[in-house]
């Protein structure tokens, strides 16, 4: 039961197309056509910046390039975090509980706490957005490769459920008298789901692992993990 670890060639090629926006200004010219009339401001595009958008446009990039810099020092960030809890399985045990620590913060609300219980269970879903996503991406896929089909399916079937528990509790309202009975429900789903993983799927394939198999997994859990962040 061995786990085959493929290269991708890069497919990732672009053309760097550039489009130029050129203003059709007619004459009633006939028989004559002008193309020097560029400085007419009725021929100007309304895509076209002024004279004085330099310092607009490079305040906007560098509004996004801050931006884009948060927030990937966040992502990395987080991916530091993951990266010193172990291997793939200890990185998706850590999720697990940490998830758990949500369902149980959620049981300890009441009905008059409608904002808490909307902001963790965006927490929650969150959260388990991108755990499930590492899974589906790769720790299944990799299961199925080694002949663990059957455990695959039936983890992935679970997740369906999981995203029905999310969905049903955004349509009932955080103010709903059963929010608590399905949130019981739910943590009940995603602990022996959770269980299942940790104690006999991840384990039983983990062992037929070599060390370089094990590696890329982690290497990939985290890298996908670090995009879902
Ligand atoms: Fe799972
Ligand atoms: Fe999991």
């Amino acid at each position: 039961m061995a786990t085959r670890t493929q290269s991708r060639p890069s497919t990732s090629s672009r053309n760097g197309q550039s489009r130029s926006s050129s203003s059709g200004g007619k004459t009633s010219n006939s028989g004559s056509s002008s193309s020097s009339s560029s400085s007419r401001s009725s021929d100007r595009s309304a895509f076209s910046w002024g004279d004085n958008a330099g310092p607009l446009l490079g305040a906007a990039l560098a509004g996004v390039a801050i931006g884009f810099a948060a927030n990937y020092g966040r992502k990395a960030i987080m991916q530091g975090m993951e990266a010193t809890v172990g291997d793939w399985d200890a990185i998706l045990a850590a999720e697990h509980d940490l998830a758990l620590a949500i369902f149980d913060k959620m049981l300890a609300t009441d009905s008059t706490q409608t904002f808490k219980r909307k902001m963790l269970l965006m927490k929650l879903t969150h959260a388990l957005d991108k755990h499930s996503h590492q899974e589906e991406m790769v720790v299944y896929p990799a299961l199925r490769d080694a002949n663990e089909a059957v455990d695959a399916d039936h983890l992935e079937g679970e997740h369906g459920y999981i995203k029905t528990f999310i969905y049903d509790l955004n349509e009932m309202g955080p103010d709903s008298p059963s929010w608590l009975e399905k949130v019981r429900e739910f943590r009940q789903l995603v602990a022996s789901h959770a269980h299942m993983e940790e104690e006999e799927v991840f384990p039983r394939f983990k062992q037929d692992l070599s060390e370089e198999q094990n590696a890329r997994i982690t290497s990939l859990v985290n890298r996908d993990g670090f995009w879902m962040a």
